[in-house]
């Protein structure tokens, strides 16, 4: 059998159990999704968001990315972003970032890597902002571990200052947005920051509101 046959079949066979634990399982899911949380995590086969926090189908709307950016160009985030935001009206948003990542690690490097070095050097404006802090610290594989925290810090300020979360904080006080980073080797998450509709951002990031209905 090939690889990818057996994942059809495993597919089969978690379908059947589903139903006989719950013969309204599917039916349930299929009318609607509420969920309360927007994850935005890396792509890593590691880091799979409804595994680590033992939630269920329909309990968390998902993005992943390579280094869980939040990047304002980025289509595809923002988009994902509106829609949890505006209509599925989540009250989390985590930023879930993780020990030991392929993209932080490749973004501390000079290597040349082709397309992806548009996506690393978003990461590389991260380094340079806190290199102070990084490069006094010995070891390799903890200096890119102290990058992925300031990276995922960073990247929570990043969602404060879209107008998809402002805008939701002026309306409905809502959501309160996480950075949370994953330790593959013990299979944790630590909390690193939390951002709601008190906090302060700089005045020059702060947009003004006139249609608030
Ligand atoms: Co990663």
């Amino acid at each position: 059998m090939k690889s990818y046959e057996q994942l059809l079949l495993s597919n089969k066979a978690w379908a059947q159990e589903r139903k006989e634990m719950n013969p309204d399982f599917f039916k349930n899911l299929a009318t609607e999704q509420r969920p309360r949380f927007l994850w935005i995590g890396c792509s890593d086969s590691r880091v799979p968001a409804n595994e680590i926090t033992d939630t269920e189908p329909g309990e968390i709307f998902v993005h992943r990315n390579v280094a869980n950016m939040v990047v304002h160009t980025d289509l595809n985030m923002l988009s994902v972003l509106q829609y949890a935001v505006e209509v599925l009206e989540v009250e989390h948003v985590m930023v879930v970032g993780h020990y030991g990542c392929g993209g932080v690690k490749a973004a501390m490097n000079t290597q040349n890597l082709g397309l992806i070095n548009k996506w690393l050097r978003n990461i590389k404006e991260v380094y340079r902002q806190h290199r102070d802090d990084i490069d006094v610290i010995d070891d390799e594989n903890k200096r890119s571990d102290k990058l992925v925290e300031y990276n995922v810090i960073e990247q929570v300020y990043n969602l404060a200052k879209t107008s998809i979360i402002q805008k939701a904080w002026a309306k409905h006080n809502r959501p309160v947005v996480h950075g949370w980073v994953y330790g593959m080797a013990d299979g944790l998450i630590k909390e690193l920051v939390t951002m709601d509709h008190n906090d302060e951002l700089d005045p020059i990031f702060r947009f003004d509101f006139d249609d608030l209905d």
